[in-house]
């Protein structure tokens, strides 16, 4: 058996390139990002990825990546696991088809097809039409894994398993038993509306600790200690998170994929998204209000610009929305993160707290748990982190 993981350089795809190359398998990642193709080649990642080093060395001889599409048509199985973006608040379904237009002379019936990214509700039916009746092999497997830990996360995750037919749905069992502990099938829809929901579900619980957070400040309270006070000995509320920036490729756009499926009926996903997307204009504010003209005057830090703690990915970061909107108020704003290294002005974290008169915390950072901000600094802390 062999697979050709199409997206395969990307932080879904590879991770899971390497697990089924770790259980013997052949493994052709394709991807048009010729500089990730290089590094994995070299074995090297090209993003942060929790064991993946190790593991992607230890199977070398079995992952191959290319930017060569041809290896499609040689694979037993095709995975999909390209990007399914938003644009302006919309689901941009023309990137996600145009891939299957650019592959459609390479792919035969007898090859299973297993869709991996998180798709609008729908995709997988349109995707079999477009192939034709006799592409019957297809199924829908979304991915579940939290950013930068697939590799131990995917092995103990209950793998979700949808498909065209009951041949595609067993062929997929028998792919995901070799590295999940546990299959759960679905149909199509269900499995869509499962990774669909799951995101959603997260990005409504932080922004009910974004909302809590904001209406905290405008009293003069800080939300963090509420929210320790809340839970103290109070099971009930032992879940509600901090607050903080929820961004990232997922939690927003799988949010905004159900609100344009589901269109005036999903209220929550609507209201979510417009209290999550507002901090950084809060924060705006909030400093305007405080400093009033002086704020000019001020050198303003955001410690973190990634779009989550403890990862290299800027993707969809609120912490770049709110550096890019505090430029555009042509505020003095500067920038420091430990694991963007590639990110040109990046400052040493030490530098950014001297050089700064009001810090924000835009990511946290473990390395940053016991950074010490001297009490003459201006300090925003969404998270509550800093100790
Ligand atoms: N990142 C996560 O934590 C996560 C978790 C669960 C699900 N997902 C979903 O998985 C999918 C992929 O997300 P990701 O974070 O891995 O994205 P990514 O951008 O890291 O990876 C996608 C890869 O696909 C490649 N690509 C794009 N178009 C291509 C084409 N036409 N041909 C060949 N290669 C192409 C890109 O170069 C990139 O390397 C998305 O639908 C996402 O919502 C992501």
């Amino acid at each position: 058996m062999n697979i050709t993981i199409i997206g395969g350089a990307g932080h879904i795809g590879l991770p899971l390139g390497i697990l089924f190359a770790n259980k013997g398998i052949n493994v052709t990642l394709y991807d048009k990002n010729y500089y990730a193709v290089k590094e994995i080649n070299n074995s090297q990642l090209p993003f942060m990825e929790d064991k993946g080093k190790e593991l992607l060395k230890k199977n070398k001889k079995r992952i191959f990546a290319t930017t060569n599409k041809n290896s499609i048509s040689k694979s037993d199985i095709i995975i999909v696991c390209i990007g399914t973006p938003v644009k302006n608040n919309k689901p941009d379904l023309l990137f996600f088809f145009n891939l299957f237009r650019e592959i459609k002379t390479l792919l035969k019936p007898n090859q299973l097809l297993v869709i991996r990214s998180s798709i609008y509700p729908g995709t997988c039916k349109k995707i079999h039409q477009f192939l034709g009746k006799k592409f019957t092999n297809i199924s829908y497997c979304p991915e579940r894994v939290v950013q930068g830990k697939s590799i131990s996360e995917l092995p103990k995750l209950p793998q979700i398993i949808s498909g065209i037919s009951d041949e595609a749905i067993k062929k997929s069992q028998k792919l995901f038993n070799l590295i999940c502990k546990k299959t759960i099938v679905t149909s199509i829809l269900e499995a869509e509306l499962i990774k669909l929901f799951s995101n959603a579900w997260r990005y409504i619980n932080f922004s009910i600790s974004n909302e809590f957070y904001m209406i905290c400040e405008n009293l003069g309270i800080k939300f963090d200690q509420l929210r320790k006070n809340m839970v103290e000995g109070y099971e009930r509320n032992k879940n509600i998170p901090t607050a903080g920036f929820a961004a990232g490729p997922c939690l927003y756009k799988d949010t905004t994929q159900l609100t344009s499926y589901l269109k005036k009926s999903f209220s929550l996903g609507k209201v979510s998204t417009k209290i999550n997307q507002r901090l950084p204009y809060f924060i705006y504010k909030q400093l305007s209000n405080k400093f009033k003209n002086n704020l000019k005057k001020k050198t303003i830090g955001i410690l973190g610009i990634t779009f989550k703690a403890d990862i290299d990915d800027t993707r969809d970061s609120l912490a770049i929305e709110l550096f890019n909107l505090l430029k555009r108020k042509k505020l003095k704003v500067i920038f420091s993160d430990d694991y963007a290294s590639t990110l040109k002005n990046n400052l040493n974290k030490n530098k950014l707290i001297s050089k700064s008169d009001i810090i924000i915390v835009g990511a946290p950072h473990k390395a940053y748990k016991k950074i010490r901000i001297p009490k003459n600094k201006y300090l925003i802390d969404l998270w509550g982190f800093l100790e």
